[in-house]
Protein backbone atom coordinates (compact mmCIF):
# COMPACT_ATOMS: atom_id res chain seq x y z
CA UNK A 1 0.00 0.00 0.00
CA UNK A 2 1.29 3.66 -0.94
CA UNK A 3 -0.04 5.99 1.28
CA UNK A 4 0.22 9.80 0.80
CA UNK A 5 0.67 12.05 4.23
CA UNK A 6 0.15 15.28 3.95
CA UNK A 7 1.97 17.37 6.67
CA UNK A 8 3.86 14.32 6.90
CA UNK A 9 7.12 16.08 8.81
CA UNK A 10 4.91 17.60 11.91
CA UNK A 11 4.45 15.95 15.03
CA UNK A 12 1.62 13.46 14.59
CA UNK A 13 2.57 12.58 10.82
CA UNK A 14 6.70 11.92 11.73
CA UNK A 15 5.32 9.20 14.14
CA UNK A 16 2.58 7.86 11.63
CA UNK A 17 5.04 7.95 8.77
CA UNK A 18 7.29 5.43 10.68
CA UNK A 19 4.49 3.31 11.49
CA UNK A 20 3.70 2.88 8.41
CA UNK A 21 7.03 2.32 6.69
CA UNK A 22 7.38 -0.17 9.44
CA UNK A 23 4.56 -2.18 8.41
CA UNK A 24 5.64 -2.33 5.15
CA UNK A 25 3.67 0.56 3.38
CA UNK A 26 5.32 2.78 1.19
CA UNK A 27 4.67 6.85 2.08
CA UNK A 28 5.26 9.87 0.18
CA UNK A 29 4.96 12.89 2.06
CA UNK A 30 4.06 16.44 0.87
CA UNK A 31 4.80 19.33 3.72
CA UNK A 32 5.24 23.00 3.69
CA UNK A 33 7.78 22.69 6.82
CA UNK A 34 5.68 25.87 8.20
CA UNK A 35 5.94 24.35 11.17
CA UNK A 36 8.38 21.47 10.86
CA UNK A 37 12.00 20.38 9.81
CA UNK A 38 12.86 17.94 7.18
CA UNK A 39 15.73 16.69 9.97
CA UNK A 40 12.37 15.12 11.49
CA UNK A 41 12.29 13.02 7.98
CA UNK A 42 15.14 12.23 7.84
CA UNK A 43 15.12 10.70 11.41
CA UNK A 44 12.07 8.68 10.25
CA UNK A 45 13.70 6.74 7.55
CA UNK A 46 17.34 6.24 9.69
CA UNK A 47 14.81 4.69 12.46
CA UNK A 48 12.69 2.54 10.39
CA UNK A 49 15.83 1.78 7.79
CA UNK A 50 13.64 2.37 4.65
CA UNK A 51 12.98 5.57 2.40
CA UNK A 52 10.35 7.80 1.90
CA UNK A 53 9.37 9.98 -0.66
CA UNK A 54 8.92 13.77 0.70
CA UNK A 55 7.80 16.43 -1.86
CA UNK A 56 8.29 20.37 -0.28
CA UNK A 57 4.82 22.00 -0.83
CA UNK A 58 1.81 23.39 0.23
CA UNK A 59 -1.15 21.31 0.16
CA UNK A 60 -3.39 24.23 -1.53
CA UNK A 61 -1.02 24.24 -4.86
CA UNK A 62 -3.11 22.31 -7.09
CA UNK A 63 -0.82 21.30 -9.48
CA UNK A 64 1.70 20.09 -7.43
CA UNK A 65 -0.64 17.97 -6.02
CA UNK A 66 -1.87 16.38 -9.31
CA UNK A 67 2.08 15.84 -9.90
CA UNK A 68 2.53 14.15 -6.80
CA UNK A 69 -0.89 11.87 -7.89
CA UNK A 70 0.61 11.18 -11.22
CA UNK A 71 4.63 10.34 -10.08
CA UNK A 72 5.22 7.13 -9.78
CA UNK A 73 3.65 4.24 -8.29
CA UNK A 74 0.04 4.88 -7.63
CA UNK A 75 -1.51 5.99 -4.29
CA UNK A 76 -4.09 3.92 -2.68
CA UNK A 77 -4.96 6.54 0.45
CA UNK A 78 -4.08 9.68 2.00
CA UNK A 79 -4.05 10.80 5.80
CA UNK A 80 -4.04 14.64 5.76
CA UNK A 81 -2.60 15.74 8.69
CA UNK A 82 -1.36 19.13 7.32
CA UNK A 83 -2.78 22.64 9.40
CA UNK A 84 -1.72 24.85 11.46
CA UNK A 85 -2.95 23.92 15.23
CA UNK A 86 -2.40 26.81 17.25
CA UNK A 87 -6.07 27.65 18.78
CA UNK A 88 -4.79 31.14 20.19
CA UNK A 89 -3.28 32.28 17.10
CA UNK A 90 -6.74 30.71 15.54
CA UNK A 91 -8.71 33.57 17.09
CA UNK A 92 -6.27 36.10 16.04
CA UNK A 93 -5.81 35.01 12.67
CA UNK A 94 -9.23 33.53 11.73
CA UNK A 95 -8.57 33.93 7.64
CA UNK A 96 -5.46 32.17 7.70
CA UNK A 97 -6.60 29.22 9.69
CA UNK A 98 -9.90 29.18 7.60
CA UNK A 99 -7.38 29.12 4.27
CA UNK A 100 -5.36 26.22 5.34
CA UNK A 101 -7.39 24.34 7.39
CA UNK A 102 -10.77 24.16 5.19
CA UNK A 103 -8.72 25.56 1.72
CA UNK A 104 -5.96 23.16 2.22
CA UNK A 105 -8.68 20.45 2.47
CA UNK A 106 -10.45 20.94 -0.13
CA UNK A 107 -7.58 20.95 -2.32
CA UNK A 108 -6.80 17.89 -1.05
CA UNK A 109 -10.10 16.10 -1.62
CA UNK A 110 -10.41 17.90 -4.88
CA UNK A 111 -6.80 16.46 -6.35
CA UNK A 112 -7.77 12.97 -4.61
CA UNK A 113 -10.99 13.20 -6.72
CA UNK A 114 -9.08 14.30 -10.07
CA UNK A 115 -6.49 11.15 -9.50
CA UNK A 116 -9.64 8.72 -8.18
CA UNK A 117 -7.95 8.18 -5.29
CA UNK A 118 -10.93 8.04 -2.22
CA UNK A 119 -9.38 6.70 0.57
CA UNK A 120 -9.17 9.66 3.22
CA UNK A 121 -8.12 9.91 6.76
CA UNK A 122 -8.99 13.20 8.05
CA UNK A 123 -6.65 15.01 11.24
CA UNK A 124 -10.19 16.22 13.07
CA UNK A 125 -9.80 17.01 17.22
CA UNK A 126 -11.90 16.82 20.11
CA UNK A 127 -12.10 20.77 20.11
CA UNK A 128 -15.29 19.68 17.83
CA UNK A 129 -17.09 19.15 21.07
CA UNK A 130 -16.79 22.73 22.25
CA UNK A 131 -17.78 22.46 26.00
CA UNK A 132 -19.73 19.11 26.54
CA UNK A 133 -22.00 19.26 29.22
CA UNK A 134 -21.05 16.89 32.31
CA UNK A 135 -23.81 14.33 31.10
CA UNK A 136 -22.16 13.99 27.62
CA UNK A 137 -18.90 13.04 29.36
CA UNK A 138 -16.82 11.06 28.43
CA UNK A 139 -17.56 11.90 25.00
CA UNK A 140 -19.00 9.15 22.72
CA UNK A 141 -19.09 10.34 19.21
CA UNK A 142 -22.77 11.26 18.93
CA UNK A 143 -22.66 14.09 21.25
CA UNK A 144 -22.98 17.19 20.38
CA UNK A 145 -20.94 18.94 17.70
CA UNK A 146 -19.94 22.31 16.28
CA UNK A 147 -20.96 24.89 19.46
CA UNK A 148 -16.70 25.04 18.90
CA UNK A 149 -14.95 27.68 20.75
CA UNK A 150 -12.53 28.97 18.27
CA UNK A 151 -11.57 28.97 14.37
CA UNK A 152 -9.20 26.04 14.45
CA UNK A 153 -12.18 24.11 15.85
CA UNK A 154 -14.87 25.99 13.57
CA UNK A 155 -12.26 24.72 10.44
CA UNK A 156 -12.19 20.97 11.36
CA UNK A 157 -15.70 20.91 12.36
CA UNK A 158 -16.34 22.42 8.71
CA UNK A 159 -14.16 19.83 7.04
CA UNK A 160 -16.08 17.09 8.94
CA UNK A 161 -19.28 18.42 7.64
CA UNK A 162 -17.89 18.81 3.85
CA UNK A 163 -16.38 15.19 3.93
CA UNK A 164 -20.06 13.92 5.34
CA UNK A 165 -21.85 15.51 2.13
CA UNK A 166 -18.95 14.49 0.13
CA UNK A 167 -19.68 10.64 1.34
CA UNK A 168 -23.59 11.06 0.67
CA UNK A 169 -22.90 12.26 -2.88
CA UNK A 170 -20.27 9.85 -3.63
CA UNK A 171 -21.08 6.29 -1.63
CA UNK A 172 -17.71 5.04 -3.18
CA UNK A 173 -15.27 7.44 -0.55
CA UNK A 174 -14.05 5.65 2.29
CA UNK A 175 -13.46 8.32 4.45
CA UNK A 176 -12.78 8.64 8.79
CA UNK A 177 -12.27 11.30 10.65
CA UNK A 178 -10.53 11.17 13.80
CA UNK A 179 -11.10 12.95 16.51
CA UNK A 180 -7.59 13.27 18.70
CA UNK A 181 -7.96 14.23 22.17
CA UNK A 182 -4.60 15.46 23.71
CA UNK A 183 -1.38 14.20 21.78
CA UNK A 184 2.10 13.81 23.94
CA UNK A 185 4.88 11.58 23.90
CA UNK A 186 7.74 10.75 21.89
CA UNK A 187 8.67 7.98 20.04
CA UNK A 188 10.60 5.69 22.64
CA UNK A 189 14.20 5.99 20.35
CA UNK A 190 14.01 10.17 21.57
CA UNK A 191 14.83 10.60 17.97
CA UNK A 192 11.93 12.09 17.11
CA UNK A 193 9.32 14.26 18.74
CA UNK A 194 7.11 17.49 19.62
CA UNK A 195 8.78 20.57 17.79
CA UNK A 196 7.00 23.56 19.32
CA UNK A 197 8.51 27.01 17.94
CA UNK A 198 8.55 29.43 20.46
CA UNK A 199 6.88 29.06 23.80
CA UNK A 200 4.81 26.14 24.37
CA UNK A 201 1.40 26.75 24.36
CA UNK A 202 0.72 22.90 25.20
CA UNK A 203 1.11 21.24 28.84
CA UNK A 204 3.48 18.77 28.25
CA UNK A 205 6.14 20.50 26.11
CA UNK A 206 5.87 23.16 28.77
CA UNK A 207 6.83 21.21 31.70
CA UNK A 208 9.31 19.56 29.77
CA UNK A 209 11.15 22.92 28.95
CA UNK A 210 11.08 23.67 32.72
CA UNK A 211 11.82 20.21 33.91
CA UNK A 212 15.19 21.25 31.58
CA UNK A 213 15.25 25.00 33.39
CA UNK A 214 14.94 26.12 30.01
CA UNK A 215 11.42 28.05 31.97
CA UNK A 216 11.59 28.78 35.22
CA UNK A 217 8.01 27.58 36.45
CA UNK A 218 4.28 25.81 34.80
CA UNK A 219 1.65 28.08 35.28
CA UNK A 220 -1.30 26.21 36.48
CA UNK A 221 -4.65 27.98 34.49
CA UNK A 222 -7.12 27.50 37.13
CA UNK A 223 -7.63 25.32 40.14
CA UNK A 224 -11.08 26.33 40.16
CA UNK A 225 -12.83 24.35 38.15
CA UNK A 226 -15.40 21.57 39.03
CA UNK A 227 -12.83 18.55 38.58
CA UNK A 228 -11.71 16.31 41.46
CA UNK A 229 -8.86 18.86 42.16
CA UNK A 230 -9.89 21.91 40.17
CA UNK A 231 -7.61 21.70 37.77
CA UNK A 232 -8.21 21.13 33.92
CA UNK A 233 -8.73 17.21 33.20
CA UNK A 234 -7.52 16.20 29.76
CA UNK A 235 -7.62 12.75 27.91
CA UNK A 236 -3.70 12.32 27.30
CA UNK A 237 -3.50 9.63 24.54
CA UNK A 238 0.51 8.76 23.83
CA UNK A 239 1.73 9.99 20.01
CA UNK A 240 2.55 6.29 19.20
CA UNK A 241 -0.65 4.90 20.06
CA UNK A 242 -2.13 7.41 17.96
CA UNK A 243 0.40 6.59 14.87
CA UNK A 244 -0.76 2.93 15.53
CA UNK A 245 -4.74 4.07 15.72
CA UNK A 246 -3.84 5.35 11.93
CA UNK A 247 -2.60 2.02 10.95
CA UNK A 248 -5.39 0.65 12.31
CA UNK A 249 -7.95 2.93 10.61
CA UNK A 250 -6.38 2.44 7.01
CA UNK A 251 -6.69 -2.07 7.56
CA UNK A 252 -10.10 -0.79 8.30
CA UNK A 253 -11.32 1.34 5.69
CA UNK A 254 -9.41 -1.34 3.15
CA UNK A 255 -12.22 -3.75 4.19
CA UNK A 256 -14.85 -1.51 2.93
CA UNK A 257 -15.30 -2.01 -0.40
CA UNK A 258 -18.85 0.04 -0.49
CA UNK A 259 -17.37 3.18 0.81
CA UNK A 260 -18.02 4.43 4.57
CA UNK A 261 -17.95 7.61 6.92
CA UNK A 262 -16.14 6.67 9.78
CA UNK A 263 -15.78 9.08 12.85
CA UNK A 264 -14.14 8.16 15.80
CA UNK A 265 -12.52 9.41 19.11
CA UNK A 266 -8.74 8.72 19.56
CA UNK A 267 -8.45 8.94 22.91
CA UNK A 268 -7.58 6.49 26.19
CA UNK A 269 -10.82 7.48 27.78
CA UNK A 270 -8.44 7.91 31.16
CA UNK A 271 -8.77 11.57 32.45
CA UNK A 272 -5.62 13.19 33.92
CA UNK A 273 -5.72 16.69 36.15
CA UNK A 274 -3.02 19.09 35.17
CA UNK A 275 -1.54 18.15 38.28
CA UNK A 276 -1.59 14.87 37.90
CA UNK A 277 0.58 15.61 34.70
CA UNK A 278 2.89 17.82 36.90
CA UNK A 279 2.91 15.09 39.49
CA UNK A 280 3.63 11.90 37.15
CA UNK A 281 6.21 14.15 34.37
CA UNK A 282 8.27 14.52 38.09
CA UNK A 283 8.18 11.33 38.68
CA UNK A 284 9.38 10.30 35.17
CA UNK A 285 12.24 13.39 35.35
CA UNK A 286 13.07 12.65 38.99
CA UNK A 287 13.29 16.36 39.81
CA UNK A 288 10.61 18.69 40.98
CA UNK A 289 8.73 20.58 38.81
CA UNK A 290 7.83 23.93 39.81
CA UNK A 291 4.35 25.33 39.38
CA UNK A 292 2.14 28.78 40.19
CA UNK A 293 -1.94 28.81 39.80
CA UNK A 294 -2.74 31.59 38.08
CA UNK A 295 -6.09 32.69 36.47
CA UNK A 296 -8.05 30.48 33.87
CA UNK A 297 -6.63 30.63 30.33
CA UNK A 298 -9.95 32.27 28.01
CA UNK A 299 -11.51 29.12 25.97
CA UNK A 300 -10.84 26.67 28.08
CA UNK A 301 -12.95 23.96 29.40
CA UNK A 302 -13.21 21.93 32.32
CA UNK A 303 -12.70 18.21 30.94
CA UNK A 304 -12.56 16.71 27.92
CA UNK A 305 -12.34 13.01 28.15
CA UNK A 306 -13.02 10.08 25.39
CA UNK A 307 -15.53 7.19 25.41
CA UNK A 308 -13.06 5.32 23.22
CA UNK A 309 -15.21 2.57 22.82
CA UNK A 310 -16.19 2.72 18.99
CA UNK A 311 -12.39 2.97 17.90
CA UNK A 312 -11.72 -0.55 20.46
CA UNK A 313 -14.06 -2.20 18.74
CA UNK A 314 -14.31 -1.37 15.42
CA UNK A 315 -10.37 -0.97 14.44
CA UNK A 316 -8.82 -3.30 17.42
CA UNK A 317 -6.95 -0.74 18.52
CA UNK A 318 -6.46 1.07 21.92
CA UNK A 319 -4.44 2.90 23.20
CA UNK A 320 -2.37 1.12 25.86
CA UNK A 321 0.71 3.45 27.20
CA UNK A 322 0.52 5.11 30.42
CA UNK A 323 0.46 8.48 31.52
CA UNK A 324 3.68 7.68 32.98
CA UNK A 325 5.15 6.36 29.52
CA UNK A 326 3.99 9.35 27.80
CA UNK A 327 5.95 11.16 30.34
CA UNK A 328 9.18 9.41 29.98
CA UNK A 329 8.99 9.90 26.56
CA UNK A 330 8.34 13.32 26.09
CA UNK A 331 11.12 13.82 28.97
CA UNK A 332 13.94 11.69 26.66
CA UNK A 333 12.77 13.30 23.59
CA UNK A 334 13.45 16.30 25.64
CA UNK A 335 16.93 16.05 27.55
CA UNK A 336 18.12 14.64 23.78
CA UNK A 337 16.85 17.14 21.79
CA UNK A 338 16.65 20.38 23.97
CA UNK A 339 16.37 22.79 20.75
CA UNK A 340 13.50 20.43 19.01
CA UNK A 341 15.13 19.66 15.56
CA UNK A 342 17.84 22.91 15.71
CA UNK A 343 19.87 20.67 18.69
P1 LIG B 1 2.21 19.92 13.34
O1 LIG B 1 2.13 21.39 13.19
O2 LIG B 1 3.37 19.36 14.06
O3 LIG B 1 2.13 19.23 11.91
C1 LIG B 1 1.41 19.78 10.83
C2 LIG B 1 2.29 19.70 9.61
O4 LIG B 1 1.58 20.22 8.50
C3 LIG B 1 3.57 20.50 9.76
O5 LIG B 1 4.66 19.70 9.35
C4 LIG B 1 3.37 21.69 8.83
O6 LIG B 1 4.59 22.14 8.30
C5 LIG B 1 2.46 21.10 7.79
N1 LIG B 1 1.59 22.04 7.08
C6 LIG B 1 0.77 22.97 7.63
N2 LIG B 1 0.10 23.62 6.67
C7 LIG B 1 0.50 23.08 5.49
C8 LIG B 1 0.15 23.32 4.14
N3 LIG B 1 -0.75 24.26 3.80
N4 LIG B 1 0.74 22.58 3.18
C9 LIG B 1 1.65 21.62 3.49
N5 LIG B 1 2.02 21.37 4.76
C10 LIG B 1 1.45 22.08 5.74
O7 LIG B 1 0.85 19.44 14.01
P2 LIG B 1 0.46 18.02 14.59
O8 LIG B 1 0.37 18.14 16.06
O9 LIG B 1 1.29 16.97 14.00
O10 LIG B 1 -1.03 17.92 14.06
C11 LIG B 1 -1.33 17.25 12.84
C12 LIG B 1 -2.81 17.42 12.56
O11 LIG B 1 -3.57 16.93 13.67
C13 LIG B 1 -3.23 18.88 12.38
O12 LIG B 1 -4.20 18.93 11.36
C14 LIG B 1 -3.85 19.23 13.73
O13 LIG B 1 -4.81 20.23 13.60
C15 LIG B 1 -4.46 17.91 14.13
N6 LIG B 1 -4.60 17.77 15.57
C16 LIG B 1 -3.51 17.95 16.38
C17 LIG B 1 -3.65 17.82 17.76
C18 LIG B 1 -2.49 18.09 18.67
O14 LIG B 1 -2.70 18.39 19.83
N7 LIG B 1 -1.24 17.97 18.22
C19 LIG B 1 -4.89 17.51 18.31
C20 LIG B 1 -5.98 17.30 17.45
C21 LIG B 1 -5.81 17.44 16.09
C1 LIG C 1 -4.14 21.00 28.69
C2 LIG C 1 -4.55 21.45 30.10
C3 LIG C 1 -4.87 23.81 30.30
C4 LIG C 1 -0.68 24.86 29.53
C5 LIG C 1 -5.10 21.91 22.83
C6 LIG C 1 -5.95 22.33 21.70
C7 LIG C 1 -6.60 21.15 21.08
C8 LIG C 1 -5.61 20.08 20.72
C9 LIG C 1 -4.69 19.79 21.85
C10 LIG C 1 -5.24 20.46 18.39
C11 LIG C 1 -5.65 22.50 30.10
C12 LIG C 1 -3.71 23.36 31.14
C13 LIG C 1 -1.88 24.19 29.72
C14 LIG C 1 -0.08 25.51 30.63
C15 LIG C 1 -1.89 24.76 32.03
N1 LIG C 1 -4.83 20.49 19.60
N2 LIG C 1 -2.46 24.14 30.95
N3 LIG C 1 -0.72 25.43 31.85
O1 LIG C 1 -5.99 23.13 25.55
O2 LIG C 1 -6.59 20.73 26.11
O3 LIG C 1 -5.89 21.31 23.83
O4 LIG C 1 -4.14 20.97 22.39
O5 LIG C 1 -6.27 20.04 17.96
O6 LIG C 1 -7.21 21.59 19.93
O7 LIG C 1 -6.96 23.18 22.20
O8 LIG C 1 -4.21 21.34 25.59
O9 LIG C 1 -1.96 21.12 26.56
O10 LIG C 1 -2.86 23.43 26.02
O11 LIG C 1 -3.84 22.16 27.93
O12 LIG C 1 -2.42 24.72 33.15
O13 LIG C 1 0.97 26.14 30.52
O14 LIG C 1 -3.42 22.05 30.71
O15 LIG C 1 -5.61 24.80 30.98
O16 LIG C 1 -6.44 22.25 31.23
P1 LIG C 1 -5.76 21.72 25.35
P2 LIG C 1 -3.13 22.05 26.47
Amino acid sequence: MHVLVTGGAGYIGSHTCLHLLQSGMDVTVIDNFCNSSPEALNRVQALSGRSLHAVQGDVRDAALLDQVFQRGQAIDAVIHFAGLKAVGESVAEPTRYYDNNVAGSLSVIQAMDRASVSTLIFSSTATVYGDPSSEDLPLRETAPCGFTLSPYATSKWMVERCLADLQLAQPHWRIACLRYFNPVGAHHSGRIGENPRGIPNNLVPYISQVALGMREKVSVYGNDYATPDGTGVRDYIHVMDLAEGHGATLEYLGKQPQGTLLTLNLGTGQGASVLDVINTFSAACGRPIPFQVVARRPGDVPVLCADATLANQLLNWQATRSLSQMCHDSWHWQTHNPQGYDT
